[in-house]
């Protein structure tokens, strides 16, 4: 028997290790111009700073680390050229890709499997969705036996203190809880000597949990979306971003910002620009561009938040 975050691990590990089919659009998947808003947010980040660093947590098919870059060396140059662009992955297959689709890059992009101190910007779309949950009911933590569902007693006192600073306790509803994002928030404040931190996923805050009664673990499989996860599937949970601004202060994290990806993309000038220049454009591909921008917006513009938070 094992518990359903240990589980829910090694599924997510087997998925994005194995013989990858590519079961998820990312935003950065449907269009260029969400990496080239993110760049020129950062750009403002890290101006300053002689040689800045952006290191990317997951950067599946490095379509957002190409756009980010392109956009850096065309309409940045100076930043461009003291930049160091650093990918955190665990999995080998998906480097592979990243580094055939970064070729352009050659001695710009470094891969890495700890995260060294940097001075600049740690960031990620969709990661923190990867991390494994603890899930939860009533005092009761869910393990997998076989295809069996088994609850029993909390296998960790930080659940409990979690589900405590979460304001979660006497909840009649299944609840999760991440505390590799606790862990991995820590390594991130400590890897920042000096910079920001962005994280860009679907999520919610605790007040808004009573939306998901039955938790907000999902699998994606063909791009279907299933309530019930089962092998061979991407595994996702919704980001606690209350989590996240919690144990960011404990950490020496300061929000800076905090909103749905909507009004985060509608506020940069670059988003607007390009929306713009496409809604006047009659060429095939950039009508298709637009209708995929507003598939980003519509779908995803609500359900996904973004978060930046500054080290002290
Ligand atoms: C859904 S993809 C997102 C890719 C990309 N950021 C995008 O927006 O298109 C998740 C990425 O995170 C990586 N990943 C997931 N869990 C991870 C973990 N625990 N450690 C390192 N990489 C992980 C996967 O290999 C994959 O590259």
């Amino acid at each position: 028997m094992i518990s359903f975050r240990d589980w829910m691990s090694q599924k997510v590990k087997e998925y994005y290790r194995s013989d990858f089919r590519r079961d998820f659009f990312t935003a950065p998947e449907l269009d260029k111009a969400f990496g080239y808003t993110l760049a020129d947010y950062m750009v403002q980040l890290i101006r300053h700073l002689p040689n800045p660093t952006l290191l990317e947590l997951g950067g599946g098919s490095g379509a957002l680390a190409y756009d980010i870059l392109s956009y850096l060396k065309k309409k940045e140059p100076k930043v461009y050229q003291r930049v160091n662009y650093l990918i955190y992955d665990f999995s080998t297959e998906l480097i592979e890709l990243q580094r055939s689709r970064l070729r352009d890059f050659e001695g710009k992009v470094l891969w890495i499997d700890s995260l060294p101190p940097i001075r600049g910007v740690i960031f990620s779309n969709e990661f923190f969705d990867c991390l494994p949950v603890h899930v939860i009911r009533e005092g009761k933590e869910l393990f997998i036996r076989g295809k069996e569902e088994v609850w029993t007693e909390i296998s960790d006192p930080r659940i409990e203190s979690v589900l405590r600073r979460m304001g979660y306790e006497g909840l009649k509803q299944t609840v999760e809880v991440c505390l590799d994002c606790v862990d991995f928030l820590k390594v991130i404040s400590e890897s920042l000597i000096d910079g920001y931190h962005i994280v860009i996923d679907y999520g919610y805050l605790s007040h808004e949990i009573s939306r998901f009664p039955h938790g907000t673990v999902v699998g994606y499989k063909a791009h279907r979306l299933h309530n019930r996860p089962e092998e061979g599937m991407d595994i996702t949970a919704h980001v606690n971003f209350s989590l996240l601004q919690e144990y960011g202060r404990e950490f020496g994290l300061r929000e800076v910002f905090f909103g749905n990806l909507r009004d985060f993309l509608l506020s940069s000038p670059v988003f607007l620009e390009e929306l713009e220049k496409l809604s006047f454009s009659q060429l095939p591909e950039d009508i298709e561009r637009l209708s995929r921008l507003k598939t980003v917006l519509i779908s995803m513009g609500e359900r996904f938040r973004v978060l930046v938070q500054e080290k002290l």
